[in-house]
């Protein structure tokens, strides 16, 4: 019998979001542990370019021609061997492998059912974007109530959520915007947000018990300065060199990603389903305009999560 076949977004060779074309190929099949999603909607996700660009190989390792995609929500159309607690036709979101597809395999490790109530768009936002904001508030910079936060990139896909995790939690979320994003972060919640284009944020922001950074580079040289005696700076973006942070009396650490995700995809998808969480949605997509979508990710300015939408 012939292979069942699908249409994926690929690039036969690293380069511009031109390189990125609609193929047909084999569907994947789901090995012990994995399900075979059918894809709704996609994130899209700076990771994304970034492989497409050829930029993280060295950590990525990929062989070409190669399909993008992390993030997903849809239904589960086949079962893997020993996988328990997930049915065919069940909704789920999570991370798979190569979802700018109609197809892709995701372990059962990083999925997790889509609550009433919650639709497919906002759980696409979710892995990415949402896991890796409460891997750095809570399970990096442990937040509690009446601290306060700093959130350098409020607007962004892990930013948005980070600032919604902390007013969720009971802290005083302090968050930086360019202008355009100012009204955008303050309406998810944030009790200040700092133009950052207009202000110095050494400047305007003091005595925080943690900082999450999203940006990176320069944006972490100025942020130890306004860090408590003490404070965490949690970056989701490289490293944060400990050596400084010691000599300034505070302590840094990367995010880093468990094998099992799904305890935190449920919490966040028992917040979006309550309403204390609200995924942005930038922009969607047609699959067939991947490239269009990763142009827009790659300006590094974005309002929450762009998405492809697969099927309707
Ligand atoms: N380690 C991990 O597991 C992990 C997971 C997810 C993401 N990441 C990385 O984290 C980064 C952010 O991801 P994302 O999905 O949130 O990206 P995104 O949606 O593109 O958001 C980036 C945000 O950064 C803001 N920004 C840019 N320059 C800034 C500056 N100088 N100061 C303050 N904010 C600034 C932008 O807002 P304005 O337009 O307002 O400037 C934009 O909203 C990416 O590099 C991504 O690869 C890592």
């Amino acid at each position: 019998m012939a292979n069942e076949t699908m249409r994926a977004v690929r690039f036969h060779d690293y380069g511009p979001p031109s390189v990125l074309v609609v193929d047909t190929v084999d569907r994947p099949a789901p090995k012990a542990g994995e399900v075979l999603i059918r894809i709704r909607f996609a994130g899209v996700n700076p990771i994304d370019w970034k492989l497409r660009a050829g930029l993280v190989q060295r950590y990525i390792p990929t062989t070409l021609p190669a399909t993008p995609g992390l993030d997903v929500a849809g239904t589960v159309e086949t079962i893997g061997d020993g996988v328990t607690g997930f049915s065919v036709g069940d909704k789920v979101f999570g991370r798979g492998a190569a979802t700018y597809a109609e197809f892709a395999v995701a372990p059962v490790a990083t999925i997790a059912h889509i609550p009433d109530g919650v639709s497919f768009e906002q759980a696409a936002t979710l892995h990415v974007g949402g896991v890796t904001a409460w891997l750095a508030v809570f399970d990096s910079a442990h937040l509690e109530a009446g601290q306060r936060l700093l959130v350098q990139g409020g607007a962004g896909g892990v930013g948005s959520i980070a600032v919604q995790l902390g007013r969720w939690k009971g802290a005083y979320v302090i968050a930086t915007a360019s202008t355009a994003n100012v009204d955008f972060v303050r309406s998810i919640g944030a009790d200040e947000v700092i133009d950052y284009t207009a202000v110095n944020v050494e400047d305007a922001v003091h005595d925080v018990d943690a900082v999450v950074d999203t940006v990176g580079g320069e944006v972490i040289a100025h942020s130890w300065s306004v860090l408590k005696p003490g404070g965490i700076l949690v970056t989701v973006v490289g490293t944060a060199d400990a050596e400084t942070a010691a000599a300034r009396g505070v302590r840094a650490e990367a995010v880093g990603h468990p094998v099992e995700t799904r305890p935190i995809l449920e919490q966040l998808g028992t917040l979006v389903a309550s309403g204390d969480l609200n995924p942005e949605i930038q922009q969607v997509f047609p699959l067939e305009e991947a490239a269009q979508a990763q142009a827009a990710s790659e300006t590094g300015h974005g309002r929450g999560r762009i998405l492809l939408k697969v099927a309707d």
